[in-house]
């Protein structure tokens, strides 16, 4: 099980921080809509707090996983791919990477307006990106963290749903190769 990708297969790191990142996203949304919703109590601040952390997380996770790939070649896409086809994944990858340090940096920013407290999971004291209370920008940051939240949501339902259509209806290695780091014909 190499750790770096090859021509034929991702490597375990770039697989590792697929799927753990993957989890903790879908986590954090459900969190994220569920806590919105909560009466003030001392559980409310409870979830805020640990939204706000494994956000915190996904963010340094979703940075090392960007210096991670910039360092490695990427396996070749499955042979016959259409141009056209080619371009869009590579477009809706980059999109997700763009969404995935965005989303939690204006979550963070919505925090610091709104002066709120910030921690790592109590233990890492964060500094507030504003300076302190922002009236001005508090609602527009709340704005652009929920709407940056479902373009995610529309551009992993491309993403899965591309990832699906390649393993049931091409028939082809590309969801494989991202499980079990293979593909049929070896190597990986
Ligand atoms: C990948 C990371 C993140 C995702 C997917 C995410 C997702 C969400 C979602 C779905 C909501 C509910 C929006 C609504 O319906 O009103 C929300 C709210 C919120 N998020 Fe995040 N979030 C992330 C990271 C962060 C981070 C890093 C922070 C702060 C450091 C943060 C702070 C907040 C706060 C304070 C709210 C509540 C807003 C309110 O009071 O209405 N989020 N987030």
């Amino acid at each position: 099980m190499p750790l770096r990708s090859t021509d034929t297969g991702w490597g375990a790191l770039v697989r590792a921080f697929h799927w753990a990142i993957a989890l903790l996203i879908v986590l954090q949304a459900v969190l994220g809509l569920t806590m919105v919703q909560l009466g003030v109590t001392p559980e409310k601040v409870r979830v805020f707090a640990l939204h706000k952390s494994i956000g915190l997380g996904i963010l340094a996770l979703v940075l090392l996983r960007i210096a991670w790939r910039l360092s490695e070649r990427r396996p070749a896409d499955p042979a016959g791919t259409p141009r056209w086809q080619r371009r869009a994944a590579h477009l809706a990858q980059l999109a997700l990477y763009v969404l995935m340090v965005a989303i939690p940096l204006s979550g963070w920013w919505f925090n610091s307006a709104a002066n709120a407290p910030l921690t790592w999971f109590g233990m890492l004291q964060v500094p507030s990106l504003t300076g302190g209370y922002d009236p001005l920008w508090k609602p527009r940051a709340l704005l652009v963290h929920q709407s940056l939240f479902w373009l995610l949501v529309a551009v992993l339902s491309v993403h899965v749903g591309a990832a699906l259509w390649h393993h049931f209806k091409q028939r082809d290695d590309v969801l494989r190769r991202m499980l079990s780091g293979k593909s049929r014909g070896g190597g990986g």
